[in-house]
């Protein structure tokens, strides 16, 4: 399967030891399977001793990239703490995680600022990786996905919006989350077809393709993965075992 796997290792390792051999099983992991594209979205502090680690193989960056979690709007100037597009442009990354739900609930992120960095990212080259989702199993799905892709994206153009890979992630599925329930494959599908229309009737474009996201792992992989409107998978939890996420990327290249 032709696919796109995003690792979001979140606050984790705690040691740029551990990350960097977590970021060694991958690499000898990727070169034994074909048609995955990998963007692994580490802690800013690692990114520099992974990127040198990267470049001291031959991998290509359609196989393997980097990724980052987060980033500032303002290219630099007095915002204490924010690392901005620029600066990640200097470890070759390829896309950025915006509007994740931990940042979204946890530090409060809104959509204004959700859309600022989309636009920073689409700015600097860097493709946005756009995370929506509703927050409990139950909640008016439609109308959660309706709003956040409204606001997240005002003011883009259709040709940006084809540029930003949109993933479908609902929070009460995230592996951490307590409580957190399966999903299916069929539920996810109908999330996917409401993105699909809103972006249809927006933005008159037909997304052909979108992530999926929400407790990702070994047993369900291909079970997601295996329909053509999904593309790829952001994996949190798995993406930290490494026999684990080396399975998925076994179970992917194998179907
Ligand atoms: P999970 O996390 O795979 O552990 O559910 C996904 C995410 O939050 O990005």
């Amino acid at each position: 399967m032709n696919k796109i796997l995003i690792a979001n290792w979140k606050a984790n390792p705690t040691t740029p030891e551990e990350a960097l051999d977590l970021f060694d099983s991958y690499l000898s992991a990727i070169s034994d399977f074909r048609d995955i594209r990998l963007v692994v979205c580490s802690p800013f502090l690692y990114l520099e001793e992974l990127y040198k680690q990267l470049q001291a193989t031959k991998n290509k960056p359609e196989t393997i990239s980097l990724g980052a979690q987060d980033l500032f709007w303002e290219k630099s100037g007095p915002y204490t703490g924010e690392i901005s597009a620029e600066m990640l442009k200097e470890f070759a990354i390829s896309h950025v995680l915006v509007g994740h739900s931990d940042r979204r609930y946890k530090m409060g992120e809104s959509n204004e600022i959700i859309n600022k960095k989309i636009k920073a990212a689409l700015e600097a080259g860097i493709t946005p990786v756009l995370l929506v989702g509703e927050r409990n199993l139950g909640d008016d799905r439609r109308a959660v996905l309706e709003q956040q892709l409204a606001a997240d994206l005002s003011g883009l153009s259709a040709d940006q919006v084809t540029k930003i890979l949109i993933t479908y992630e609902p929070v009460w599925a995230i592996s951490t989350q307590p409580g957190a329930k399966s999903d299916t494959p069929e539920s996810a599908l109908g999330a996917i077809g409401i993105i699909k229309n809103f972006l249809d009737s927006r933005f008159q474009f037909l997304a052909s393709s979108f992530l999926y996201g929400g407790s990702v792992n070994k047993t369900n992989v291909v079970d997601f993965l295996k329909h053509p409107e999904i593309s790829g998978a952001v994996v949190g939890g798995a993406s930290l075992r490494k026999e684990e996420f080396t399975n998925i990327l076994k179970q992917i290249s194998l179907y």
